[in-house]
């Protein structure tokens, strides 16, 4: 294992103690938050702890009934007490960059209705300014060009991820647009130019 992995481990297996029998976990998607699940089936197995999950991700919610912890979609809940989620990258002021992972639509989802969220990161994750890594947008196909345009005329350098040549699709077959801005200055400011540049276009979420 690498340190890195070691690491995502171990903040994988803290996480998991804030987690009470009896709870609603929304479990998010990424290579860290599957040391957490992991964590989670061993405390449901060894302790019989008694929780719901609301995965993220058709990847998550496979992990979990693998490991025998039960999950529910987000709408046969009727409340989320925590949800447990990597992050891509985190500024001194906590402002950050999710959905790398390519499950941002559902993992924004899940935490829009979740009562607390969790970030768990390693240290790699930290930086002084956010955009070295890349900012995804999930957007729906239709239109979705256009969408493009609109975001390479604002300066944000889209990128369509590909893989193979095709489009890489999410759980919920849509789209992914990477914007490559490297720098990002002032966060608030670039989050409110993307939600006024979506207000007429296909886009349907994006994350900060
Ligand atoms: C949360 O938004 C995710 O999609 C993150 O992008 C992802 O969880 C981070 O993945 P790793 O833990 O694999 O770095």
């Amino acid at each position: 294992m690498t340190h890195q992995d070691e690491l995502k481990k171990l903040v994988g297996e803290e996480a998991v103690k804030f987690i009470k029998d009896g709870m609603v976990v929304g479990l998010g998607t990424g290579s860290t938050v599957r040391f957490m699940v992991d964590a989670l089936g061993k405390r449901v197995k060894d302790e019989g702890l008694s929780i719901v999950g609301v995965p993220t991700s058709e990847r998550t919610k496979k992990q979990a009934n693998d490991l025998g912890i039960e999950t529910k979609g987000v709408d046969e809940v009727d409340h989320i007490d925590l949800t447990i989620d990597g992050a891509d990258q985190i500024d001194p002021n906590f402002q950050g960059i999710k959905g790398g992972g390519g499950a941002h639509l559902w993992e924004k989802i899940v935490a829009i209705n979740s009562e607390k969220n969790m970030w768990i990161v390693d240290e790699s994750k930290m930086a002084d300014q956010l955009g070295s890594f890349p900012l995804p947008l999930e957007a729906i196909p239709y239109g979705s060009k256009q969408l493009f345009k609109r975001l390479e005329v604002s300066g944000y350098h889209p990128k369509f991820r590909m893989k193979n040549n095709h489009y890489v699709m999410t759980d919920s077959n849509n789209y992914i647009i990477d914007l490559h801005m490297n720098k990002i200055n002032n966060p608030q400011e670039v989050a409110e130019n993307i939600k006024e540049i979506i207000k007429y276009s296909s886009i349907l979420s994006s994350h900060y």
